[in-house]
């Protein structure tokens, strides 16, 4: 590749509206500004497996030089990802994996321990003597839903003082939580709702508020975003009565999909790190979160900055070349 060429990243996202995908795309095109001559296009299937199918596709024709994917769901999606993986592609996988094996890189943190974190956290926190739970799912075929449930079952597992007595499906989406979750509850009796991300904890602390249950009922979630309506906050606010890390991993695609376009060997397995959030660490999480994110601010800026002046630089230079006449 001829070093002035245009590198183009193309990125298949599930879904684009909801902050934690917000957060990702920011968090890419942050990284994005440190490499010359590179583009991400980005792609929203809005939950659609058909439409990521057909957004893969299009980024296979047009030949991309690196394709980065967070399947809909695994089952509909990977054959697409093997496609492109096959045509010689590098794939990154993130968050949401695919049921194969062929792609370059994941990278996401671990659901299954996300579950378990919260499973281990809800022991922590109840000393009576049953414990009923209600868990809010995210879309049943997406793999983070998938471990999160599994993950957190095996954490309860020797203790049959819990029970999982009801679960609700809210795809990942506030809305659905919203009204599924609003109409199960009248009729059940539980201590606990375990919402696979935040923004469905969220929807189940509203209703249980409007029903005056809140302070009945413990609530988790999982995403922990930092800054004005995220998960941090949320557990600041007693919206949640806790909620997991799930980092977004956006930065750190950017720069394995630099590594790997590079030619840098890379490994295939990316871990993220998560922890449990929780009234006794917020504050400092909080303080810690909004330093980086004005840090990052001023790095924006300072980027700004630069570029004008080398913008500047650039014409100042054009005018001393007509003033010499060359
Ligand atoms: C955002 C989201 C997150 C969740 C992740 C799982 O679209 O629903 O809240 O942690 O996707 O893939």
């Amino acid at each position: 590749q001829n070093a002035d060429e245009e590198i183009v990243i193309g990125f298949s996202q599930c879904t684009g509206n909801d902050l934690w995908r917000k957060t990702m795309h920011d968090d890419m095109l942050r990284e994005l500004s440190f490499y010359d001559n590179t583009r991400l296009i980005i792609k929203d299937a809005e939950d659609d497996n058909s439409r990521q199918i057909q957004h893969i596709q299009e980024f296979i024709n047009t030949g991309v030089d690196l394709l980065i994917v967070s399947p809909n769901e695994a089952e509909p999606v990977t054959p697409y990802i093997e496609q492109a993986y096959s045509s010689g592609i590098p794939v990154i996988v993130i968050d949401r994996k695919s049921s194969s094996n062929l792609y370059t890189a994941y990278i996401g943190a671990d659901n299954f321990e996300i579950g378990k974190a919260a499973a281990e956290f809800a022991l922590t926190s109840f000393d009576q003597d049953t414990v009923k739970v209600l868990e809010i799912w995210g879309l049943r075929g997406s793999t983070p839903a998938i471990e999160r449930h599994k993950g957190f079952n095996a954490g309860l597992a020797n203790h049959d003082v819990f029970e999982i007595v009801a679960s609700v499906n809210g795809e990942w989406q506030y809305e659905k939580a919203l009204t599924r979750f609003g109409s199960a509850i009248d009729t059940l009796d539980i201590d606990l709702v375990f919402a696979h991300n935040d923004q469905m904890g969220k929807a189940a602390h509203e209703v249980l508020l409007n029903k005056k249950r809140r302070k009945d009922i413990q609530v988790y979630g999982v995403d922990g975003l930092p800054g004005s309506g995220g998960g941090l906050e949320m557990v600041m606010n007693g919206v949640l009565d806790a909620t997991f890390l799930y980092p977004t991993g956006g930065n750190e695609a950017i720069r394995l999909a630099v590594d790997i376009l590079q030619g840098r060997p890379v490994t295939k397995e990316h871990r993220l790190i998560t922890t449990a959030i929780h009234e006794g660490n917020v504050r400092t999480l909080k303080l810690q979160s909004e330093k980086i994110l004005s840090q990052q601010q001023s790095i924006m800026r300072q980027q700004k900055l630069i570029a004008d002046q080398n913008s500047l630089y650039k014409s100042q230079r054009i005018i001393l070349y007509l003033v010499s006449g060359g």
